[in-house]
C-alpha cells in the first residue's frame, strides 16, 4: 500500500468565500454565472481536487454574505459541471427539513447517472428560521431535525437501493426492457416518512452516490458517524480537531463501519503568496473590504446567538445552547478560553476567514500546516474556502498542489473515475443482491 494521501475539495461560491471577497481586483463577482463555475471547476481537475462543493440555503439574507443572497441550486449547477468536468466529484447540499426523501434521491440519481458516477449529497438540516417561512412550518427543534434526519437518509438509501445492477436488459429480440424481479419496493413506515418506492431510476454507477455531512454538535456527531461518508467540519485548533476525528471515526466503528470509510474534512480559508510577506499583504488587502457590521453578522449567524449585544473587549460569553447551531460556538468558545481571546479576537478572526481555519503564507507555509495536521491524526484533508476566485484559488492549485504532491501527500493523477474510487470508498453492495447470493460484503 502507497502513502497515505489527502482529500480536497472546494467550497465553490461565485462571489468568494470571504465575506467581501468580491471586491478584490479581478476577483469574480457572481453566483449566478456558469462561466464562473466552469473555471472554478477547471482548475480543480488541473490540480486533481477530489470534489467540487456547491452549497446552499433555503432564504433570502438581505444582509449577509452575497453568496448567500442570490445562488444557484445545487444539483441543477453540478448537473451543468458534469457535462464539462470528467474526473472531478460534483458535491451538493439539499435539506432534509424541507425536502421529501423521494425527490432528493432522483435527484442525486439523476446526478450520478449523468455524471458517470461523480455525485455526492452534502445532507443539511437547515439552521435558518427564515427558511421555516419560505416553507410555511414552524422552525423545527435541533434534536428533532436530526432525528429526521436520520430516518430521511435511511430512506433516501433505501431508494436508491431499490434496483439491482443490471435490471435494465434492453433485449430488442424478446422485447424485453426490464427485469423487474431486480426492482424492489421500499414500503417504509417510520416515524416521519412513508415511502413506497421503488425509486423510478435504474441503480447509478456508484451504487448510491456519496453521503456527506455536517453537523458538530453531539447530535451532528452521531448522526455523522453513522451515515456519513465525508464530514465537513469547522475545527481552528489542532488538539479539539484531533479528539473530534477520533470522535466520529469512534462513532463509525460502533455503528459497524471501518474507520477509513469515513473521512473527515475541516474548512481552510488557504491565503497564499510566493513568499510569507507576499501572503501577509495579500490578507491585508482583503481586511480593507471588510465593514463591522457584516462582521458582527457572520459572528450573530455563526453562533446562533445576538452577539452585538456583548461588548467586544470582554470575554467570549458563556452561551446557552443554541436551536439554530452548536458545533461552532464550541470550537471557538474553546479556543478562547484557552488563549484568553476577548469576543474581539474572535471577531477579527471571523471576519477573516468566517469562522474556519486561516492558512496565510508562501507554500512552504501552507503545506507544513496541512502536513501537521494530517499526520497528527486530526483530518483526512480539507475543504478549501477560497477568499476569491480565481486568483485566490489558483495560488493554492499552482503553488500549494505541486509542494503537497513533492511531499507526496496528494496525488498527481486521479486513482479512478468516480468519485467513491478517488475518496478511496467502497461501491455498496446492494442489499437484494446479497440477500439473492447469501453473501455479505463491507457495507
Ligand atoms: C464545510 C461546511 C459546509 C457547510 N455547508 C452547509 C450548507 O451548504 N448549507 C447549510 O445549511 N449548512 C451547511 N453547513 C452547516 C452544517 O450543515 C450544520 O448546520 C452546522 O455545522 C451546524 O450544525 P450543528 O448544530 O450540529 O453544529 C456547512 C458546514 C460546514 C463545516
Amino acid at each position: 500500500m502507497g502513502q497515505r494521501q489527502m482529500h480536497l475539495g472546494v467550497y465553490a461560491v461565485g462571489s468568494g468565500n470571504h465575506i467581501a471577497g468580491w471586491r478584490y481586483p479581478g476577483a469574480t463577482t457572481s453566483g449566478e454565472d456558469l462561466d464562473v463555475f466552469k473555471k472554478i471547476a477547471a482548475s480543480c481537475e488541473r490540480g486533481k481536487l477530489d470534489f467540487i462543493f456547491v452549497g446552499d440555503s433555503l432564504a433570502f439574507l438581505a444582509e449577509g454574505h452575497p453568496g448567500q443572497v442570490a445562488r444557484f441550486e445545487p444539483t441543477t449547477l453540478l448537473s451543468a459541471l458534469s457535462s464539462v468536468t470528467t474526473h472531478l466529484g460534483l458535491i451538493g447540499t439539499a435539506s432534509t427539513t424541507y425536502s421529501e426523501p423521494f425527490n432528493i434521491a432522483r435527484q442525486f440519481a439523476s446526478l450520478d447517472h449523468l455524471s458517470g458516477g461523480r455525485a455526492g449529497w452534502n445532507v443539511v438540516t437547515s439552521t435558518l428560521p427564515e427558511a421555516a417561512e419560505n416553507f410555511g412550518r414552524e422552525m423545527v427543534d435541533h434534536s428533532r431535525r436530526y432525528e429526521m434526519a436520520g430516518e430521511f437518509v435511511d430512506v433516501v438509501k433505501g431508494l436508491w437501493d431499490s434496483w439491482e445492477d443490471g435490471a435494465r436488459i434492453e433485449n430488442k429480440e424478446t422485447g424485453q426492457y426490464f427485469d423487474l424481479s431486480k426492482a424492489h419496493e421500499l414500503n417504509h413506515k417510520g416515524q416521519f416518512y412513508s415511502v413506497k418506492g421503488p425509486l423510478n431510476m435504474t441503480r447509478t454507477p456508484q451504487g448510491r452516490p456519496v453521503i456527506v455531512q455536517a453537523g458538530s454538535s453531539t447530535t451532528g456527531q452521531q448522526l455523522a458517524g453513522r451515515i456519513a461518508e465525508v464530514v465537513f467540519t469547522v475545527q481552528l485548533e489542532l488538539d479539539v480537531a484531533r479528539e473530534y476525528y477520533a470522535n466520529i471515526k469512534k462513532h463509525a466503528v460502533a455503528a459497524g463501519r471501518r474507520p477509513e470509510h469515513c473521512v473527515i474534512l475541516p474548512g481552510m480559508v488557504p491565503i497564499v503568496g510566493r513568499t510569507d510577506e507576499e501572503a501577509q499583504a495579500k490578507l491585508a488587502h482583503l481586511m480593507t473590504y471588510v465593514d463591522e457590521a457584516s462582521a458582527m453578522r457572520t459572528m450573530s449567524r455563526r453562533f446562533g446567538h445576538d452577539m452585538s449585544k456583548y461588548p467586544l473587549d470582554g470575554p467570549v460569553p458563556d452561551l446557552p445552547v443554541s436551536n439554530l447551531k452548536q458545533g461552532y460556538s464550541t470550537v471557538a468558545s474553546a479556543k478562547a478560553k484557552r488563549l484568553g481571546y476577548t469576543l474581539r479576537d474572535i471577531y477579527n478572526e471571523i471576519a477573516i476567514a468566517r469562522g474556519y481555519l486561516l492558512a496565510c503564507g508562501s507554500p512552504t507555509t501552507v503545506a507544513n500546516l496541512m502536513q501537521e495536521w494530517f499526520e497528527a491524526g486530526a483530518m483526512d484533508g480539507f475543504v478549501l474556502l477560497p477568499a476569491h476566485f480565481p486568483e485566490a484559488f489558483d495560488d493554492f492549485i499552482d503553488l500549494v498542489i505541486p509542494e503537497l504532491q513533492r511531499r507526496g501527500l496528494f496525488r498527481t493523477e486521479y486513482q479512478g473515475a468516480t468519485l467513491r474510487e478517488n475518496l478511496g470508498l467502497p461501491k455498496p453492495e446492494n442489499p437484494h443482491t446479497r440477500a439473492r447470493s447469501g453473501t455479505r460484503a463491507d457495507a
